[in-house]
């Protein structure tokens, strides 16, 4: 049986540090399994504390010895951490302490990848290197020296040669970081705003030093954009990136030391596709860009995460916007936030952008933290304006400069400049569950009445919500499709609240939440033929798009629940929009997908029905051949209009035509078994062709000796090989999805180790809607197995990947009993990880 539960941790119990440290001299000798390190911390007491316990957190350490000024002191030890009696002034304290990175599989603190050092000290991992208040409002400054045969040593901050480091920013230790390997760097520089040069490197193995130009490019942007539109200079004469291939995540920001996950960051047209290369720039804008949001400002505590985390998301979506184009950034993002947040928001696992309890905190880096935290700060700038968001940024660097703050600062500083009350606005970081927004309409002489009615449905531990201020974009139509109102932002506030437009000579139609402006679930009686013509004539680029997702869905709905055959009025808008050659290709390629069949699932859920995912996987499967036969006569000639010429680069424009050719191949596929993608696969001179080929080979059963060609070519090459692998389970129809993945996890290539790799496989499976879900259960319990499995290696990926459950709630009682099941004997696990059982605990209860 497992221990008893582990104690969660209050927001409400935060009180500030007992000690404070000034400075950290740490020495490491580094060995694969005896690695000593000597820690000298200069500690004072905190005038501002109540409590004197000196406490040090400390996880598998093994304690040779410690010294407090000098005289060697008996600490107090349990398995989380050590007190010891401390004078009262400062005081030096000194230990040495000896861990074992070869045999850390968890992934944090200092673990080994592939013979190379490296260390994940975010959230709580410094406490596995060292006795040490690792939490993030205590910030000292740190001198490293590392000792080791290891060609390349690298640690925070300046290089002072030898192994020795020096970082003059007082950090938390979170932000610690160290590598040694025998790696080598493309190298760069970048002159800041001010003047000042600065050194860049991207650190990699030998073989791939190939890989790391486009990152370089991408971090050069960054830096440019974040000083041009945030006034925000790098602060340090040296920038290092290192990329790793076992991380638990994309990337990680510490000072002046970002380590990547290789997928993160490693690029080149021959194996990464244009999602790649879209990833990896946003990936590396976003960790350069916490410099700023989360390192010279950063988190009082784990609580207060979204503080840097959904901020910094926000800025690299903007920055993304700036490079590729807001529309179709836009639209890309909501996508991932309604497949996501809004499925995280709407089942068990609901938690505020600010939660107010955890057990492990690796648990809350979740979509709501990040996602919603971003829509957030999206819509208190939607509220106040440019102006006065960029004042109250400018504000917050200045007057929270090197602090470890709250929600409550960062808002006190655009109260401050706005003079404007956020107290309501706040309750978005308070309050759990995606809001639905009921749009009532009325006409009357020649005034225009919309009436939003706002609930948000209980969540877990939240039975009853106040209304929040949603803020929608609004704007109107006449009836021949010209805009007569433009965007209006309606500010709702209470519960029911009505706005009118007046002087209008017939009842127009509404473009409403126009840019997505507000998270939240729209309830309208809207006809088809109101979104057909919003989907020709709406001048908002998204709500455009959302038009035609609209009518998507109400057809699959339609042909799930009535048997309906696809409508011609889909069909014919689709041509249409197709067609239209004033769109660009990124955007017609959007509008063509088709919604997932795990939106739909939710889709029928919400609609009070349970969804039978074999029954949408053929809904989804009919409608997709009813596209491609409809289509028939246009996509080889736009598929040939979209060929893009001369050498692979991978900006938005060459993109946008390489991604609706793609969708003209994988619909033309359906029609001709392929024919066309063998074509493409055989002549593609890139990933994205390459790969694409292969996927609408696979879609429609062909394309064995390619299938078999590719992992030949590329069986060298992790990650593409991580591609082939997702691919080989994505593609694999029904009931063959289970035994697939299980094929691949006795593939000599799998790794259950490595994160992208088992991520490959078993994100697949989840990803594979139908097959997962398959009747028989054995999806849930080949997922439980191996979920068992690796959580004994590494809880964290392990607890992340157990959100595949979290949905199981929307389904029928057999379902349901097999995925609690699956779930139960996840928990029944002997010595399962904190991680793990917080996860399974959660999804179970609700
Ligand atoms: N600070 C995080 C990395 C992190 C997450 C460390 C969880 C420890 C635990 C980093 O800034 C981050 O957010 N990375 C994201 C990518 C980003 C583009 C949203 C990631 O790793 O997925
Ligand atoms: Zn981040």
């Amino acid at each position: 049986m497992r221990d008893a539960a582990p104690q969660a941790i209050y927001l409400s119990d935060y009180t500030p540090p007992a000690y404070l440290v000034d400075t950290v001299e740490l020495t490491f000798k580094l060995h694969p399994t005896k690695t000593r390190v000597i820690s000298k911390i200069a500690f004072r007491p905190n005038p501002e504390a109540s409590n004197k316990t000196f406490y040090l957190h400390g996880e598998n350490l093994d304690l040779k010895w410690a010294r407090i000024d000098g005289a060697e002191v008996k600490a107090n030890q349990t398995e989380l951490g050590l007190t010891a009696q401390v004078p009262d002034a400062p005081f030096i304290w000194e230990a040495e302490v000896e861990i074992s990175p070869e045999t850390n599989t968890a992934l944090e603190g200092l673990y080994m990848s592939k013979g190379m050092y490296c260390t994940q000290c975010e959230a709580e991992g410094f406490r596995k290197i060292t006795y040490y208040p690792d939490r993030p409002d205590v910030m000292g400054v740190f001198s490293v020296t590392i000792e080791c045969d290891e060609k390349i040593k690298l640690s925070n901050g300046n290089d002072l040669g030898d192994g020795k480091w020096h970082d003059p920013w007082p950090k938390p230790a979170y932000l610690f970081a160290l590598v040694a390997g025998d790696l080598v760097a493309h190298s760069d520089s970048f002159t800041t705003m001010s003047g000042r040069d600065v050194a860049l490197n991207i650190w990699v193995r030998d073989g791939d030093l190939h890989k790391c130009a486009f990152g370089m490019d991408a971090l050069k942007r960054s830096m440019k954009w974040d000083e041009e539109v945030y006034g925000r200079e790098y602060d340090l004469d040296l920038f290092n990136i290192v990329a790793v291939d076992d991380f638990n995540m994309g990337a990680m920001e510490n000072k002046g030391l970002n380590i990547f996950n290789s997928a993160a960051v490693l690029a080149s047209p021959e194996t990464s596709t244009d999602a790649n290369f879209e990833r990896i720039e946003a990936i590396i804008a976003h960790e350069y860009f916490h410099n700023w949001t989360g390192n010279r400002i950063t988190c009082r505590d784990w609580f207060q995460l979204c503080l840097k985390e959904g901020l910094t998301v926000f800025r690299d979506q903007q920055f993304s916007g700036d490079v590729r184009g807001h529309a179709t950034q836009r639209i890309g993002n909501v996508l991932a936030l309604r497949a996501r947040q809004f499925r995280e928001d709407n089942g068990p696992l609901a938690h505020p952008v600010r939660p107010t309890s955890f057990v492990e905190i690796n648990n809350f880096y979740t979509s709501t933290v990040y996602e919603k935290g971003a829509e957030i700060i999206g819509m208190l700038k939607t509220l106040i304006g440019d102006e006065a968001y960029y004042k109250g940024c400018d504000l917050y660097f200045t007057r929270h400069d090197g602090q470890a703050c709250t929600i409550e600062d960062w808002l006190k500083c655009f109260e401050d400049t706005t003079g404007r009350d956020l107290s309501q606005f706040k309750l978005w970081y308070e309050q759990a569950g995606t809001p639905r927004v009921k749009v009532g309409e009325d006409f009357n002489d020649g005034t225009y009445t919309l009436t939003f009615t706002q609930t948000t449905p209980p969540t877990p531990g939240q039975d009853v919500k106040d209304p929040k201020v949603i803020p929608i974009a609004v704007g109107l139509l006449a009836e021949n499709g010209n805009e007569i109102q433009t965007t209006k932002i309606c500010e709702v506030t209470d519960e029911v609240h009505k706005f009118r437009f007046t002087n209008l000579d017939a009842k127009p139609v509404p473009s409403i939440n126009r840019g997505f402006s507000a998270p939240v679930i729209l309830e309208r009686d809207q006809t088809n033929a109101e979104r057909a013509f919003l989907l020709a004539h709406d001048t908002d680029p998204f709500n455009k798009w959302e038009a035609g997702r609209a009518l998507a869905k109400d057809v699959m709905i339609r042909m799930v629940t009535e048997d309906a055959t696809p409508d011609q009025a889909y069909l014919d808008a689709l041509i249409t929009v197709a067609r239209d050659n004033t769109l660009d290709p990124d955007f017609r390629a959007l509008a063509l997908g088709r919604p997932s069949q795990d939106d739909i699932a939710q889709a029928l859920f919400d609609g009070g029905q349970t969804p039978d995912p074999t029954r949408i996987y053929q809904v989804s499967e009919t409608l997709s051949q009813s596209v491609a036969e409809a289509m028939q006569d246009i996509t080889p000639k736009l598929y040939a209009e979209m060929a893009v010429d001369g050498p692979y680069s991978p900006d938005a424009k060459a993109a946008g035509k390489r991604s609706l050719q793609n969708s003209c191949l994988s619909l033309i596929s359906r029609i001709d078994s392929g024919a066309l993608a063998a074509k493409q696969y055989a002549s593609s001179d890139n990933m994205t062709m390459q790969f694409s080929a292969l996927a609408s080979l696979l879609n429609v059963e062909k394309g064995e000796d390619e299938n078999i060609a590719f992992y030949k070519h590329w069986k060298d090459d992790r990650l593409v090989i991580d591609k082939w692998f997702s691919l080989q389970v994505m593609s694999a129809k029904l009931s063959k999805a289970t035994a697939k993945a299980k094929e691949m996890t006795a593939h000599p290539d799998f790794d259950m180790a490595n994160p992208n790799r088992f991520r490959a496989v078993f994100g697949a499976l989840a990803g594979n809607t139908a097959g997962f879900h398959d009747p028989s259960g054995q999806g849930y319990g080949l997922m439980a197995d191996w979920l068992i499995k690796l959580d004994a290696k590494n809880p964290q990926t392990a607890a992340r990947m157990s959100t595949v459950f979290e949905t199981w709630h929307r389904y029928d009682a057999d379902r349901q009993q097999m995925m609690q099941a699956a779930l139960g004997r996840i928990l029944n696990t002997p010595n399962l990880s904190r991680d793990v059982t917080e996860m399974v605990t959660r999804i179970l209860e609700a």
